[in-house]
């Protein structure tokens, strides 16, 4: 034998791979098409300048997590900050995942909920949403009851569809199961209802959030977690010494100081994103789920080969068309003006 078999769990196991393309437009992975303001670059290099590369990083990453728990009234200790949300997600589950627990996630909902489980040797609960992508109140309640996970991932606004969840569903998921519920608020800053604003109220929730998006920065791979003090303290125990590295933290601290001017496209993106509505209403043989909340539009054709003649013309997307309830659907990241009016172009011109 000249190899060593993977763990059974990963046997099948498909690496996360939306495809990265040199095409003209590339609206695939939800970032921003606008790179940060110049003046991000410019205190980011004065400050990189400073650091003391020689030594290891801030272990604790004190400044960063003061400074972004000074935006929501929360002291350092009830905040967390790793290489990513997705890294979060990865250390939630090592620290309450595992076999003999278990992950209750949506469909649809994020492709990675199911990876990090498989991973982390998480079994896994997936209970299906209806066809138009709700979570009411009594779907939770009846999930919570039903599956009694041990940790919950929420997604809200939901990728792919982009509606957000009630927070009704939220204290549903908390009062009928005994589970850690993480709202994972990626694309939060592009709209709909936070739960941030139920932390003090739910003792076992936590908030997971991403520099990826609104934050013009995923480059950086920063994100963070607010949650209550046992939670960051549970972390601390998983994760890797001094995991998150100076230029990360440097360029968080950075971005929080500008705060205004790096997130001042959001305003932009959402006027896109209804203009974006408005014209995929227009067209004839497409279904597009019209309450977004976030960066990306959802939609559905009968065209089963879409996704690749948007690409022939230079456009990438999502293809979800094959995927579990998504049937015929592709989902669009909004772009700038120019984008989007290239994808609508294209688009169109399939459909004939
Ligand atoms: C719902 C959701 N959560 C988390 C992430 C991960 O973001 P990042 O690891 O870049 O912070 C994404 C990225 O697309 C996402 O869609």
């Amino acid at each position: 034998m000249d190899r060593v078999p993977v763990r059974d769990e990963l046997a099948d196991v498909e690496p996360y791979g939306a495809p990265q393309l040199d095409v003209p437009v590339r609206l695939n992975t939800n970032e921003t098409p606008f790179r940060p303001p110049d003046a991000f670059f410019e205190q980011l290099a004065k400050r990189v300048a400073a650091l003391d590369l020689q030594r290891y990083p801030d272990r604790r990453a004190w400044a960063l997590r003061t400074e972004l728990g000074r935006r929501f009234g929360l002291p350092p200790g009830r905040v967390w900050a790793a290489n990513g949300s997705n890294e979060i997600l990865q250390q939630l589950l090592q620290a309450y995942g595992g076999s003999g627990r278990r992950l209750l996630v949506f469909r649809p909902g994020y492709s990675m909920y199911p990876l990090l489980a498989k991973a982390t040797a998480t079994p896994m609960a997936v209970v299906d949403l209806d066809r138009g992508g709700y979570l009411d109140e009594t779907v939770a309640r009846r999930a919570a009851e039903t599956e009694q996970p041990d940790i919950v991932f929420l997604d809200s606004p939901n990728n792919p569809t982009g509606i957000t969840a009630p927070l009704g569903a939220v204290r549903q998921l908390h009062e009928h199961s005994r589970a850690l519920v993480v709202v994972d608020e990626a694309y939060v800053e592009f709209g709909g209802d936070s739960a941030v604003a139920l932390l003090d109220e739910l003792p076992r929730l936590a908030v997971c959030r991403t520099f990826s998006k609104a934050w013009r920065l995923a480059g950086l791979r920063l994100g963070y977690l607010l949650a209550h003090e046992w939670v960051v303290d549970d972390l601390r125990k998983v994760r890797l010494p001094y995991h998150l590295d100076a230029l990360t933290q440097a360029a968080g601290l950075t971005a929080l100081e500008l705060a205004d001017d790096v997130t001042a496209h959001v305003e932009v993106l959402v006027g896109e994103r209804e203009r974006l509505v408005e014209a995929l209403r227009q067209i004839g043989g497409v279904e597009v789920w019209e309450e977004s909340r976030a960066n990306f539009l959802l939609f559905s054709t009968a065209v089963p080969d879409l996704f690749d003649r948007l690409l022939a013309k230079g456009v990438l997307v999502r293809d979800f068309s094959r995927e579990p309830l998504l049937d015929g659907c592709l989902r669009v990241t909004v772009g700038t003006r120019g984008e989007n009016d290239t994808f609508l172009t294209a688009l169109r011109e399939c459909l004939q």
